[in-house]
């Protein structure tokens, strides 16, 4: 029996990278996989090809800072489904530039999309999950939401933000049987880090004990770990997937 065989999961930014990722795994463990991002294109291809591989997956295009669009999304799905077990918070944006140079829009794009998203899908879900009793809710945060980052203070602020987000409702629905924790990605390689220079990246290298970048599908497993039953007992809790990058 496959680990998540009749479980609604929904995955933020999942056209591509970790967000691809994090949904293919979840469908090949069995769950029907609701896919959101506002790249509808790249959207639908992810979820013909899970389909094409056997899998559940249906195409959502929504901005998750969006509150309506997202509501509309949920009660689409709860409508659908009856019900919602899995909440993958993934979607998110840099807009690098150190503090003194980095503009107001800057600033607001990245806490409007990765925080505000985050807080706009988890309350979305959450009476569903109260409703049954059960819930796991994930938060995509960064090792530069606990260890800061030199021209990413606002992409540190919004991650740092995601944690605390995720403790917070941790604390207020542990009661309800649900859970919430973050995972904290190191240095993954994905179109989000391939646009950084070659000595950035070398830099970066020096500092990981595993002298790798990581993958999505380690981003993945941590994941799935998390929404499983094998971690019935977590909640409120930061996984770091890094490579050794902060510990
Ligand atoms: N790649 C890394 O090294 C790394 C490290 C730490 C954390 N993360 C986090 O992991 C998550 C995924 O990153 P990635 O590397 O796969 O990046 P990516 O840029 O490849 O993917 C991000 C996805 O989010 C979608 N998205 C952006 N804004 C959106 C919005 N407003 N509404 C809906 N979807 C939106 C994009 O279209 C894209 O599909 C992000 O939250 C990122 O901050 C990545």
């Amino acid at each position: 029996m496959r680990r998540f065989e009749g479980r609604v999961s929904i995955v933020t930014g999942a056209s591509q990278g970790i967000g691809e990722a994090i949904a293919r795994d979840l469908a090949a463990e069995g769950a029907a996989v609701v896919l959101v991002d506002v790249q509808l294109d790249k959207l639908e291809a992810v979820a013909r090809s899970i389909a094409d591989a056997g899998g559940k997956a249906e195409a959502h295009q929504a901005d998750v800072a969006d509150a309506a669009a997202v509501e509309r999304v949920v009660t689409a799905v709860a409508a659908t489904h009856g019900r919602i077990d899995h909440l993958v918070n993934n979607a998110g944006i840099t807009r690098d530039g150190l503090l003194m140079r980095l503009r107001e829009e800057d600033w607001d794009a990245v806490i409007r999309v990765n925080l505000k998203g985050t807080f706009n899908f988890s309350k979305a879900v959450i009476r569903t999950m109260i409703a049954a009793k059960y819930g796991r809710i994930v938060n995509i945060a960064s090792v530069a939401g606990l260890m800061g980052n030199a021209g990413q203070a606002n992409y540190a602020a919004s991650k740092a933000g995601v944690i605390a987000l995720a403790r917070s409702l941790a604390r207020e629905v542990g009661v309800r049987g649900i859970t919430v924790n973050a995972v904290a990605p190191g240095f993954i390689a994905t179109a989000m880090t391939d646009v950084l220079p070659e000595d950035v990246k070398k830099a970066y290298l020096e500092i990981i004990p595993m002298k790798k970048f990581g993958l999505p599908k380690d981003v993945a497993s941590a994941v799935r770990f998390l929404l499983s039953d094998d971690a019935a007992y977590i909640t409120g809790q930061v996984v770091s997937v890094n490579g050794g990058m902060y510990m």
